[in-house]
């Protein structure tokens, strides 16, 4: 099992989410983040204005997939966040010890 994590532009957010349903993702969790990339933030434009401060907002995506949908996933989140402009977000993959899911004590890939 992996760990997709996202770090996206906050208003790709939607159409990543709608690709990845339509792939058949059946669960993801989305948090607001902050950060910068090579450019430390300052050469980024967000909504409009140019930020002046070094961290961006930027929306977290996460997601746990079995191995053998893990590079399938990346393609859609790339192919979706990608604008070709700075700032377009990094993902990344970790590997999963175990999963549960709580209400019925399932654990590994049926609890995914
Ligand atoms: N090395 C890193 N470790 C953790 N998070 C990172 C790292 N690099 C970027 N991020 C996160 O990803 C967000 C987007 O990064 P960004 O797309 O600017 O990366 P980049 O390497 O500067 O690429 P680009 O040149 O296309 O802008 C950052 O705001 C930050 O939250
Ligand atoms: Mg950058």
């Amino acid at each position: 099992m992996k760990l997709v994590t996202a770090i996206v532009r906050p208003d790709k957010l939607n159409e990543i989410r709608n690709a990845l349903e339509s792939y058949g993702v059946q669960g993801l969790t989305v948090s607001q983040a902050n950060g910068y990339g090579r450019q430390r933030g300052h050469t980024e434009v967000y909504r409009g204005a140019e930020y002046t401060v070094d961290l961006l907002p930027k929306a977290r995506l996460e997601i746990l997939v079995s191995n053998e949908w893990v590079d399938d996933i990346v393609d859609v989140i790339v192919a979706t966040a990608n604008t070709g402009r700075a700032g377009d977000g990094k993902v990344w993959v970790t590997t999963v010890d175990e999963v549960v899911r709580v209400r019925t004590g399932e654990r590994a890939e049926a609890a995914i």
